[in-house]
Parts: structure tokens; C-alpha cells; sequence
């Protein structure tokens, strides 16, 4: 096992019908900016029910942060905060909200340019203090409610930032909140958690017993509640079950002293960033093709995967590792999610696009051993199709 340090101070506020404890975990005299979406918590009465709640205290409402949140809306919201002497945000929606009030939070206590902000890449960013930040999570997806990271669009690209003031000092994980959500969100979100779980873990073997467990825990829960939580909108505990694994997959849990390979994630923010496509969406649409090219670097721990997680027993370790990949494509498929670029319209004359956003944006040394060039990545997309 790799040396590691692990630090989360998020407290997890879980369970339905907590909202009304809002008014014990807020300071009394927080002047409070709560921010949202396009609207869903509007229509589904989550953000009146979070107002009755916070009762007589000072609070300003910021919505309409879209998915893939943009800095230009952001940056607007740091000027609420400004002008309104505003000291604690409440995000309350999915992972495009909780990222973009992880921003505002960094933002309006930045005295520079704050797109100084998004340089660092996957550095710290340059802040010694932010603003106080909580959520309230409707998406499971992006375990953003417990961690410090954000993803934010500028000028056609995504930035991820990080720092160790955006922790959220709580987040309220209700699976009931979740049970609005459209079908395509929920595949979304199961595709996201699933991917996050094997980018730290299928990498190579460092007898990272835990984590592994850990991991494919994750993985055999994902796939044995994915269809209950698309097909039963009000299934409480599969969306329980969901919500506790997209938390867990991304709080700093499973990656402590094991390798990780976003290669993934990394290729496909391009592709959201060139397409508008959906973020689990572009998940799915190449992993398999990653696994495929990559095989033979991450033979080992595809194996275990096959043997562990997918139960197959097939002697030949090569044929094993191909059902494990082909089983994988048909859990994503019965969920709705296609795997290939073409569904979505990609077609060979895009894929330099997405191969000169990546080189813009330094993506060009992928995987856990940092050798996966842009050669590579190129032939994993044209395979993708
Ligand atoms: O905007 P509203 O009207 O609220 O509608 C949203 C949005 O259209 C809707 N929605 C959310 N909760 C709902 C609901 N509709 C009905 N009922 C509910 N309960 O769902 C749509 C998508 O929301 P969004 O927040 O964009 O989705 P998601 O949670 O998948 O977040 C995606 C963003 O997170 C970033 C992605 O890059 C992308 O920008 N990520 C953040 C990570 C992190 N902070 O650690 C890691 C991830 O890998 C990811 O990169
Ligand atoms: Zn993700």
C-alpha cells in the first residue's frame, strides 16, 4: 500500500425529512445566500421547504447555475455575496450547483482576479480562507457534497479547482429528494459513481486490500439496485443505497494508497466541453475502449474485477477480462446509456477537436502511470465510435 493522509471534515446529515434541522447547523447569525438550478427545487418544493426551515434569518436567493456551471454566472453571484455582506452559502441541487457554490465560496473572498482561480488545474487554489459553504444534494452523482473539488466552465473548457477550504461543512443526503429526478439523470448519476469507483481501482495491484473491497462493494451495490432506482421512481432504499455509494465513491475514501487512472474523466470533460454532452454520459460512451486498449497495462486488477465483481469463472484470464468489459457496456446499455460516441453523433471528422482541446489543456499524460499520450487517447476515441 501507498503512504496517504486522508482528511474529511464534512459532517453527513442523512436521511429523509431532515431539512427542519437546518435551523440547528446554520450559525443564527449567518446571512445566508442560497443557491440552485434551473428550477427543479423550485417546482418540487425542496427550496420553499429549505426557506420555512432557515425561518426569520437573512437569506438571498441565487439560481439559474447551469449544468456544467459557467464562471460568467458564478462570478455574478460573487457580487451578491459582496454587495449583501453575505457570510454562508446553502447549495441545494446537483453537482453543477454544489461545484459552482464551491466557486462562488473561493471567489468572493479572493482580493485578485479571480480567474486567477482556475490556473492551478489540479494544483491548490491560491485562497487562504473561503466563504462556509453546505448542501443540500439532489443529484446522486459527483459526491461533490463531500469533497473539496469543482468542476467550472470557461471559454469552452472544464477546469477542475480544489482547495481545503470548499469541504462542505455539511451536506443533508435526502433520498427522497432524488425521486423527482428524470430517469436519464438517475442513469447519469449511476454511470458517474461507477466510473469514479474504477478509476480508483483498476489500475494495478499495490495489495490495497480495503480499498478494493471498499470499491467493489460499490461496484455489485451499483449494479444490483441500477434498474430498481430507474424503474421505481419512489424506491427509497435503492435511491438510499445509490446516494451512500455516490458519496463514498468520491470523498478521498477509496483512493487513499492505491494508484489512480482518471483517464476517463479526463477525456471525457473534453468531449462535454466540445458537445455539451452530459457528464456520466461521456463516461460511458469510452470506457470500455480505455480498458480495451490498456489491457495489457492493467491486466491484474481487470482480472480481479472480472472475478470479483462480474463472478466470472472463465479459465482463460484474456477472455475473462473481455466479458468482464462487455458485461460492464451491458449494465450501462440497460440503463439507458449508450456506449459509443456515434450515438450521440460523434463521427471520425470530430475527433481532432476533442484531441486539440485535450492538447490545449495539457491532457496529454494520462493514467496511473502518466504514459497514456495523446496517440493513445486518439486511438481510444476513434475505437469509441
Ligand atoms: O438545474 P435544475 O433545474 O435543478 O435541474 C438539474 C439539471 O438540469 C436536474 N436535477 C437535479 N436534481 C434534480 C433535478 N431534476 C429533478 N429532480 C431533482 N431532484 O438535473 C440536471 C443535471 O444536474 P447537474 O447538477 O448538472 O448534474 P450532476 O450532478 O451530474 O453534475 C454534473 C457536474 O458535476 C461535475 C461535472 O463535470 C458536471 O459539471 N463533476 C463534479 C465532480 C466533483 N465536484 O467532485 C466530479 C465529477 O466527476 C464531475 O466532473
Ligand atoms: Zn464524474
Amino acid at each position: 500500500m501507498m503512504n496517504f493522509d486522508f482528511y474529511n471534515p464534512t459532517k453527513i446529515i442523512f436521511g429523509k425529512d431532515r431539512i427542519e434541522e437546518l435551523d440547528d447547523l446554520i450559525p443564527p447569525k449567518a446571512r445566508i445566500l442560497l443557491t440552485f438550478g434551473g428550477g427543479s427545487v423550485k417546482k418540487y418544493g425542496t427550496l420553499e421547504k429549505v426557506k420555512r426551515a432557515l425561518k426569520d434569518r437573512h437569506v438571498v436567493e441565487f439560481g439559474g447555475i447551469e449544468p456544467n456551471p459557467h464562471y460568467s454566472t458564478l462570478i455574478k453571484a460573487c457580487s451578491v455575496v459582496k454587495n449583501e455582506n453575505l457570510d454562508f452559502l446553502l447549495a441545494v441541487g446537483g453537482g453543477s450547483v454544489m461545484d459552482g457554490t464551491k466557486f462562488i465560496a473561493l471567489a468572493s473572498r479572493y482580493k485578485g482576479d479571480a480567474l486567477d482561480l482556475l490556473t492551478p488545474d489540479f494544483g491548490l487554489a491560491p485562497v487562504e480562507s473561503a466563504i462556509d459553504l453546505a448542501t443540500i444534494v439532489t443529484l446522486p452523482a459527483t459526491g461533490s457534497e463531500m469533497n473539496n473539488g469543482a468542476v467550472i466552465s470557461h471559454k469552452g473548457k472544464k477546469v477542475p479547482i480544489f482547495s481545503m477550504h470548499t469541504f462542505p461543512k455539511f451536506s443533508m443526503l435526502d433520498p427522497s429528494l432524488t425521486f423527482t429526478l428524470p430517469k436519464t439523470q438517475v442513469a447519469n448519476g449511476i454511470v458517474d459513481t461507477f466510473i469514479h469507483t474504477v478509476e480508483q481501482y483498476i489500475t494495478y495491484p499495490v495489495d490495497g486490500r480495503f480499498q478494493d473491497r471498499t470499491a467493489e462493494g460499490i461496484l455489485q451495490t451499483l449494479i444490483e439496485i441500477g434498474q430498481t432506482c430507474i424503474n421505481e421512481s419512489k424506491n427509497y432504499d435503492a435511491r438510499a443505497n445509490l446516494l451512500l455509494c455516490s458519496t463514498m465513491a468520491l470523498n478521498g475514501l477509496i483512493c487513499s494508497g492505491v494508484p489512480q487512472d482518471w483517464t476517463t474523466h479526463m477525456i471525457g470533460h473534453e468531449i462535454t466541453a466540445v458537445f455539451g454532452i452530459d457528464h456520466g454520459k461521456t463516461l460511458a460512451a469510452i470506457q470500455a475502449q480505455i480498458w480495451t486498449i490498456r489491457k495489457k497495462e492493467k491486466w491484474d486488477k481487470l482480472l480481479q474485477y472480472a472475478r470479483r465483481v462480474w463472478k466470472i469463472e472463465e479459465l482463460d484470464e484474456g477472455k475473462a477480462i473481455d466479458l468482464a468489459i462487455s458485461k460492464t457496456n451491458d449494465f450501462f446499455e440497460s440503463l439507458g446509456i449508450a456506449t459509443n460516441l456515434g450515438a450521440y453523433d460523434i463521427t471520425k471528422e470530430d475527433i481532432p477537436k476533442i484531441l486539440k482541446s485535450m492538447k490545449n489543456n495539457d491532457r496529454t499524460k494520462l493514467s496511473e502511470r502518466s504514459n497514456l499520450s495523446l496517440d493513445i487517447s486518439e486511438k481510444i476515441l476513434l475505437a469509441s465510435l
